[in-house]
């Protein structure tokens, strides 16, 4: 699965389909397969933003180390799960990406998944929330249940830059933090 996961990251790094991305990233950012397949747990975010784009790496900057400190809060690692984003290439700005972006980079990601196959996904944040679930979806709505998607069971939830935004007390870093919880307690349950 390592091979395939190699050979797709190859193929998205010459990647020209959104020519404004192509001409404004640094590094394609293809994602973290973690251990493998069947991975437990896939978190899908948006897209890279500032260091991401300079590393090369998902979630490394502000939101990723959040995303790490809630992980151990949750009794999990970074090490056991496998972390990508709906888009692959940095949007200036750190806009959020458009749909007709989000379409293009569609198929990145659901090969990704089907080489991945797993147990239990985490969206984080609207964009995420949106590819599995549709458009008129609202987190609010989406959240605390587990969605069967095709083959997949995703769970919904904020941001991890959101939960920055609004700070430690304001309500989506305890809205991520419940749903870590959630999703731990779903992987043992299934395991
Ligand atoms: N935000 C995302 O959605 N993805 C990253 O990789 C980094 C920040």
């Amino acid at each position: 699965m390592l091979t395939e996961w190699a050979e797709l990251a190859s193929e998205v790094s010459s990647c020209r389909a959104c020519a404004e991305l192509a001409a404004t990233r640094q590094k394609v950012v293809t994602g973290d397969p973690g251990p493998g397949a069947p991975a437990r747990l896939v978190f899908v975010g948006e897209a890279p933003g500032a260091q991401e784009d300079a590393a090369g790496r998902p979630f490394v900057g502000k939101a990723g180390q959040l995303l790490d400190q809630l992980l151990t809060d949750s009794g999990m690692a970074r090490a056991e799960v496998g972390v990508v984003n709906v888009v692959k290439c940095r949007p200036p700005g750190n806009r959020r990406p458009t749909a007709d972006e989000v379409a293009r980079c569609r198929p990145y990601l659901e090969r990704q998944l089907d080489l991945l196959r797993p147990r239990l996904i985490v969206a984080l944040g609207l964009t995420a929330v949106a590819w599995f679930l549709g458009r008129r979806t609202t987190l609010a709505a989406a959240r605390s249940v587990v969605h069967e998607v095709g083959a997949y069971r995703v769970i919904a939830t904020y941001h991890p830059s959101a939960a920055i935004r609004f700070g430690p007390a304001g309500a989506p870093m305890a809205a991520l933090r419940e749903d870590l919880d959630f999703a731990a307690r779903y992987l043992a349950g299934v395991s």
